[in-house]
């Protein structure tokens, strides 16, 4: 192998060793109970999983009745050979009752990449998808969800948000985060994962486990908090909310101190796509689509946080009175 060839080759395998952690079966029992309704009769997904690991797998497999499903599949993901796929359809050991029994286990003929024309393939005849994809490529992730016009809960960075592409779909309210966006969620990891900071690691039963803040799920699936207000009580003074030097909007630091009674424009931190409900605000872009002279929002000469631009729905603007 070339220098070249050979120095990608090594950051891909970097990048790859980094995005092995293994979400925790208690949170995705949790997440998915808000979703149960949608997986009657549906082909489920989870294409970014070993299934002899992933409790992604386990959850489904050990549901498949309790949920309805029509059917299961899972692909495992090799770095440079051949890998397989899971599936459970249906009853076939004949025990009267369908789980991982009745697994059917077949080659793939590529290596499970989610991108490749074996795996599309499978997307394609399948309803919905759930997993905790690899971070690094979750851009190109979502982008082909979007692209096959598939129902998804996939788990992800809150740093997701202000990539274009996703959070261009936020704000046409094609995407939106999940119910259980708490923020640090602990993962298993294998014995080689290299942890430096000691308050993240902890090693329980044996197992080793690493934590992660600002970790979300991303769905496009409707759940019942999506439509619940968020409370507000503050009141508008001018000399509380200034507005931007460079963009005519007021700044709000904090989520619960968005004004009650403001109809204008305000900037919010990115916490506050966890509460958005779109039938009380409209989201108006980031800094980015909003063509934000020098990307961000100065105050008095000062760089601001990155924000989002939001309105609320329910206040009429001043002058329409
Ligand atoms: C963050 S881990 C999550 C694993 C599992 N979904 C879970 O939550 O327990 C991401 C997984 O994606 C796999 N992966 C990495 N690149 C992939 C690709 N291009 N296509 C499919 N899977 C990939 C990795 O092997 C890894 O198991």
């Amino acid at each position: 192998m070339k220098n070249k060839s050979l120095n990608k080759f090594l950051q891909k395998a970097n990048a790859a060793k980094k995005d092995e952690f293994y979400t925790q079966l208690s949170d995705i029992e949790k997440e998915l109970g808000n979703y149960k309704g949608y997986l009657q009769d549906k082909v489920v997904f989870c294409n970014c999983d070993d299934p002899e690991e992933s409790n992604f797998w386990n959850y489904f497999a050990l549901n498949f009745e309790f949920l309805g499903l029509k059917k299961l599949v899972s692909t495992h993901f090799e770095y440079e050979k051949p890998s397989y796929k899971l599936e459970i359809i249906k009853d076939i050991n004949g025990d009267g009752k369908i789980n991982k029994l009745d697994t059917i286990k077949t080659p793939l003929r590529e290596n499970g990449d989610f991108r490749s024309p074996e795996c599309i393939e499978i997307l394609k005849e399948a309803d919905i998808v759930v997993t905790n994809p690899p971070f690094s490529l979750f851009r190109h992730y979502v982008i082909q969800l979007m692209k096959y016009d598939k129902k998804f809960i996939v788990i992800g960075n809150q740093n997701a948000i202000t990539y274009k592409e996703v959070f261009e779909l936020i704000k046409e309210n094609k995407l939106w985060l999940g119910v259980d966006n708490g923020g640090t969620k602990w993962f298993e990891v294998p014995d080689h994962y290299d942890i430096t900071t000691e308050s993240r690691k902890k090693i329980e039963n044996g197992k080793k486990f690493f934590s992660m803040g600002s970790i979300m799920w991303f769905t496009n699936l409707e759940h019942k908090k999506r439509h619940e207000d968020l409370t507000i009580y503050k009141t508008y003074y001018e000399s509380e909310y200034p507005k931007y030097d460079n963009y005519d909007a007021i700044n709000v630091n904090k989520v619960s101190d968005i004004p009650v009674d403001y109809p204008g424009a305000m900037g919010v931190p990115i916490t506050f796509l966890g509460k958005y409900n779109p039938d009380q605000f409209e989201i108006l872009g980031n800094e980015y689509g909003l063509n934000i002279h020098k990307g961000r929002g100065y105050i008095n000469g000062k760089r601001m946080y990155s924000r989002i631009f939001i309105k609320n729905k329910k206040i009429q603007p001043l002058n329409t009175y």
